[in-house]
């Protein structure tokens, strides 16, 4: 099989092209009349979402299982939405220079065609960009606003009211959605007050708790490379307290692709309720 190509296990079994595996789920049409959350993370077969990182300090998702047969299927579904969620710890990062770009991707030749097609759909040039934080302490990159992308950031009622000013002076509104931590629920329906309907989280664990607690969560992207790392400490795809009830994703696609990283492979799992 032709390095462009992915065999599709599940619900049919089929040999698919790579490029447009994704697009072809038209998450638009799940967000028309109501949001749509979803969420994609790349992981270890051990559960490996982000490792420590030796050189830079911090933690960062492992570099033995990013891969650029991945990162095009992140972009597929991030060109999609109408707003990504990010967090005050990417800024962070991003402002150390540890961060991978997700703020600037359109930028890349690699991703024309999907610049293409969102053009295509009638859409801004690319998804606004929502940053959750508690500490609001991160600076604001002008990558940030590239593009005449809305910039908004969420905060709790913990946050620092001389900061949320400064951020309102620097970027626009600031809105304060719960008392210790931002509310799914309540973050969701913010988002579609403000007239959003398809929203990607690109965060980590710590958001997707905050969507799987209050049931916000529609759909679940999961890319399992068929690799063992280990590690201590790590993350894996949810961080924070036992839910009171377990969440179900019933399995919706699963495809393998047996090219990722010179022949390791690795599957790609799409798991949701509708
Ligand atoms: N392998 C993958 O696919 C993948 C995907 C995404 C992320 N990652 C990795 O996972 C690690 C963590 O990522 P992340 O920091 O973006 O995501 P995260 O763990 O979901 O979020 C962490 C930060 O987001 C803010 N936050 C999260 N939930 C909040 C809530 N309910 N209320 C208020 N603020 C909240 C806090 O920011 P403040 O500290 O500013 O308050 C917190 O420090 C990173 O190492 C990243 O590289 C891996």
């Amino acid at each position: 099989m032709s390095a462009s190509y992915v065999t599709q296990l599940f619900p049919a079994q089929e040999i698919r092209p790579l490029e447009g595996l994704y697009l072809a789920h038209e998450l638009r049409r799940a967000a028309a009349d109501q949001p749509f959350v979803y969420a994609n993370f790349v992981t270890s077969l051990d559960g490996r979402i982000a490792v420590p990182d030796p050189m830079k300090g911090g933690m960062k998702a492992p570099p033995n299982v990013t891969n650029a047969r991945d990162w095009r299927l992140f972009q597929e579904l991030a060109i999609q939405a109408d707003l990504i969620i990010t967090t005050g710890r990417y800024l962070r990062d991003y402002a150390a220079g540890k961060a991978q770009e997700i703020l600037r991707v359109y930028d890349d030749p690699r991703f024309a065609d999907l610049v293409a097609w969102r053009a295509g759909q009638g859409l801004s040039p690319q998804p606004d960009l929502v940053v959750v934080s508690s500490t609001l302490d991160f600076p604001v990159p002008d990558a940030l606003t590239h593009g005449g992308r809305h910039v908004i950031i969420v905060t709790d009622h913990r946050a620092d009211a001389a900061r949320i000013h400064a951020l309102e002076a620097q970027v626009g509104r600031v809105y304060v959605a719960g008392e210790e931590r931002v509310g799914g629920d309540v973050f969701v329906r913010l988002m579609a007050d403000l007239g959003y309907r398809l929203i990607y989280s690109a965060a980590g664990p710590k958001i997707a708790h905050m969507l799987l607690e209050d049931g916000v969560l529609d759909r679940l992207y999961l890319t399992q490379v068929c690799r063992v790392l280990g590690a201590t400490p790590f993350s894996s795809i949810v961080d924070g307290p036992l839910l009171d009830a377990p969440v179900d994703l019933p399995l919706l696609s699963l495809a393998y692709d047996p090219h990722a990283l010179d022949g390791v492979g690795q599957l790609f799992g799409c798991y949701g309720r509708r």
